[in-house]
This record gives C-alpha cells, structure tokens and sequence, in this order.
C-alpha cells in the first residue's frame, strides 16, 4: 500500500513538472497537439527556445553552485558528539570576497538583461514584409474572432495560415484586441505569450516553416471559461491557403430544402449574438457563423463539430461549457433538428 502511495505521488509530481513543459499524455499520443516551447516551428519561437536555454543554463549553473555549496556545509560542519557548544569565529569585512559576490551576480543580471532585450527587439521590431498576411484578432469572454481584412474573411477560433518559404516569406501579422476583459494569446510553437487588453492594440508575428496543427489557449485568466478559451492555427502550403480563403469567400447558396431551419435561426434570438451571410443576422458579441462547418470545434475548443455535438451544444452550451454567454434557447425538438440541418449546411 505504502509502495502505491508513494508511486502515486512520484507520478503526479513527474505530471507536474512534465505539464510544466507542455507535454501532456495526449501530446504523446498525437504530436500535433504538443506544446512545448523547446520544439518551436515558427522564428520567433526559435529565438525565445535559444534565450531559454541560455537563461535555463545560467540559473542551473547558480543553482548547482548554490546547492553543492550548501550540501559542503551541511555535511562538513555538521554537529559532532565531541563539538565544545560555542560558536566559531565569527569574519567580518573582507573586502575581495564582498566585491566577488556582489560584482559577479551584477555581471550575470546584466548577461541575461542584454539577452533577453535583444530577442525581444529582434522579435518586435522585425520589418513587416510587402508579402505578409494581417490578421486582427479580437478576444472574447470566451473564443477568438479572426478578422482578415484585406481578405474581407471573419471566422472564430482556428486561425489559417499559410507556411513561410525561403524564397517567399509569408509570415502573419496578428493584431490583438480585447471585446472585454483582459486575455492572452499565446501558440507556445509559434511565438511568445503577448497579453491581449482592452483598449489597446498589441503586435504578434507568426511564421511557421511546416504545415500542420498549432494548438494554444488563452494564457490570462479571464473568467469562467479562461480554460476553454482554445486556440488552434492551421498552417497550410500557400495553395492549400488559397483554397481555404476562396472557401470562406464564397457566398453560399441558399438551400430550399433546409428553408424551414432558416426560418428558425432568424426568429430566434441568434440574430442578435452571430453574424450569418445572406440573412438578417449580424451580431458580432458570438461567432460568425457563415462557414461553420469548416471548424473542427465548437466553443473555442469546448467540443469537436459535428451535427450531433452541435445539436447538443445549441439545446444546452452550459452543459459543456458552463459559464459560457450563449444561453438554452429553449427551442422544440422539431425546431431544434430544422435548426442544426441548416447549420450543417454552411460549409
Ligand atoms: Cu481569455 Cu483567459
């Protein structure tokens, strides 16, 4: 029992640390999912790995310096049967050691000040390239909006990208709003936390060099559901890229067998909240839902997009996500399965 006991608590302790780093058991099952700052894919998130192991070599350096000589002392001057009960000599005023321990933790402040503003002028001043994507990003309590502007393209919580190429940059300037609270946008692979406040504006450039899933979440609590406040970045070969915005471009054909699920979305009080092309809704406090079914997820991240998982998530979004600002609209089965059979249509 006591074996178990102790297992346990190694165990969770390894948990912890481990979390520490961002590797998760899921992370080891689908490495899409991994979040470490020590395998980045994007130049900025390269620089911030070099600085940390700098910073993580420097500080381990004073920590076994520390340690080894507190261990020394410890085992070294250790109560003995035979000690006399007074205390030893005691020194004062050395000047070369003074001078030592306080010019040497000056020098090392200095190192690790001057490396660190360097990688964060180097990230923050980069000049923005003719070829770059802009993005505005606007937290929610509790998802993402993604506004493209110039590609006149607004979706929620899975942000598309295309990868950069050596002959061709493409990185991806993002600009950081808040719709309320204070949030944080941080993708661990792809650039540093940068927080995202009310009222101003901040900076963030991404830059991946492979396709494939990026995942993150909101790093500043920002409420109830701080926790389901995913974020998910899709790097695509600059083809796949254009394919993806001709998609969310295109403006979907209104489908007569579904009219009846129309008719339900614009009477009931989701007009108010979403914005849905060719009707009448154009709320911006939820998602926009004109391409719904092109997301993986539901609820920034809350559960994965299907017709049934939406159905549900509409007859009850608190059951997955309570807290969440979207109320039960209470509607009949009927009117519930009209509803999610015109959701499931806006590819
Ligand atoms: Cu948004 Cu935490």
């Amino acid at each position: 029992m006591k074996h178990t006991a102790r297992a346990h608590s190694i165990f969770c302790a390894a948990t912890f640390l481990l979390s520490l780093l961002g590797v998760s058991a899921a992370a080891a099952n689908d490495p899409s999912l991994q979040t470490s700052i020590f395998s980045p894919e994007s130049a900025p998130a390269d620089s911030i790995k070099h600085l940390s192991f700098l910073v993580l070599g420097i500080s381990g350096a004073i920590f076994a310096v520390v340690t080894g000589m507190i261990l020394y002392a410890t085992v070294r001057f250790r109560q003995r049967v035979n000690d006399d009960g007074k205390e030893p000599a005691q020194i004062y005023g050395s000047n070369p050691v003074e001078a030592a321990w306080t010019i040497v933790p000056i020098l090392i402040v200095v190192v690790l000040a001057l490396s660190a503003a360097r990688v964060i002028q180097q990230i923050q001043n980069a000049p923005k390239p003719e070829s770059a994507l802009d993005v505005v990003v606007t937290g929610h309590q509790w998802w993402w909006e993604f506004n493209y502007p110039k590609l006149g393209i607004v979706t929620a919580n899975e942000l598309h990208v295309p990868v950069s190429g050596l002959q061709k940059r493409l990185p991806t300037f993002l600009q950081l709003r808040s719709a309320d609270v204070a949030h944080s946008f941080w993708v661990p692979r792809l650039a540093g936390k940068t927080d995202v406040i009310p009222n101003r504006h901040n900076q963030l450039w991404i830059e991946p060099q492979r396709t494939g899933l990026f995942v993150g979440q909101c790093a500043e609590y920002c409420g109830t559901q701080h926790a389901k406040m995913l974020l998910r970045v899709y790097a695509h070969t600059p083809e796949d890229f254009e394919r993806w915005v001709g998609e969310q471009k295109a403006v979907q054909a209104e489908d007569p067998q579904v009219a009846a699920g129309r008719m339900v979305f614009e009477r009931t009080a989701c007009i108010n909240c979403h914005t849905l092309d060719n009707t009448i809704a154009d709320g911006r406090f939820g998602p926009n839902l004109s391409h719904l079914m092109s997301r993986e997820t539901l609820g920034a991240g809350a559960l994965s997009n299907s017709p049934t998982n939406l159905r549900a998530w509409i007859k009850n979004p608190a059951q997955f996500k309570p807290g969440v600002r979207m109320p039960a609209m209470n509607l009949s089965d009927s009117d519930l399965d009209q509803l999610v059979a015109f959701l499931a249509t806006l590819k």
